[in-house]
């Protein structure tokens, strides 16, 4: 079979349709790149506070937007003994509730990782509240695994932050119980500077552990950095 010779114009033709194809695909990118550029410019992530040290997530980095007053940590059907945790945060003064003031908390899974990594500054189970008027707080999450290589009582993380106020650690919930509170494990809070907060919780009909803690501005301070290297499982 003979096979007829493309003529000079057609390739021409070919050459100059593909050629405006190709600008046109080209400035169609660069104007849909433009475009995302002005409709979502690049989100100014909060910096990391001087007041965190370096191993602790940052909370005020990652909120969400919409903050309320009481949370719920763990996804549906999270391994775990169900937990409730709530209080007031108050001024200094100890009598006028706090209000706007953001309580971020984070801990371990049941089985007492933060996450598949076990990497304490990234914790799955995580959570923010924001005090109203009346400055109260409420959580529900599960009882948070003890560590499991170390014998560090069993803790929930928390930090603090709002007006004027860059996020810090507090002090972490402890669990009154817990045969990990040794006399060493209070020395070694006392070492890194810090009170342990020793909750009474107590088990409802409803098979929920509840507690309660009162959080002041004045207690809060600067969590150390060895405390939170503490929080990383040794290799
Ligand atoms: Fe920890």
């Amino acid at each position: 079979m003979r096979i007829r010779p493309i003529s000079r114009p057609v390739v021409r033709r070919q050459f100059l349709l593909t050629l405006a194809v190709l600008l046109a695909s080209v400035a169609a990118t660069f104007s849909l790149s433009g475009c995302l550029r002005t409709a979502w410019p690049a989100a100014e992530k909060p910096a990391y506070p001087s007041t965190l040290s370096g191993g602790a997530p940052c909370g005020s980095c990652e909120a969400p937007a919409d903050l309320s007053w009481k949370t719920v940590i763990p996804p549906p059907n999270e391994p775990g003994e169900p937990l409730d945790i709530l209080g007031t945060i108050y001024q200094p003064d100890g009598v006028t509730p706090a209000q706007g003031f953001v309580l971020f908390v984070y801990h371990t899974d049941v089985t007492g990782y933060y996450n598949k990594e076990d990497d304490a500054s990234h914790p799955r189970l995580r959570g923010w509240m924001k005090s109203g008027a009346d400055g109260r707080y409420e959580f529900r999450t599960i009882k948070p695994g003890a560590y499991p290589h170390r014998d560090t009582p069993a803790h929930i993380h928390a930090h603090l932050y709002g007006p004027r106020y860059s996020e810090r650690s507090i002090e972490d919930y402890w669990f009154k119980g817990d045969p990990r509170i040794t006399p060493n494990a209070l020395a070694r809070m006392k070492e890194l500077g810090g009170e342990p907060v020793i909750l009474a919780l107590e088990r409802g009909k409803d098979g929920v552990w509840r507690g309660v803690r009162t959080l002041n501005l004045s207690r809060p301070r600067v969590r150390s950095w060895p405390r939170a290297r503490d929080d990383r499982r040794p290799a």
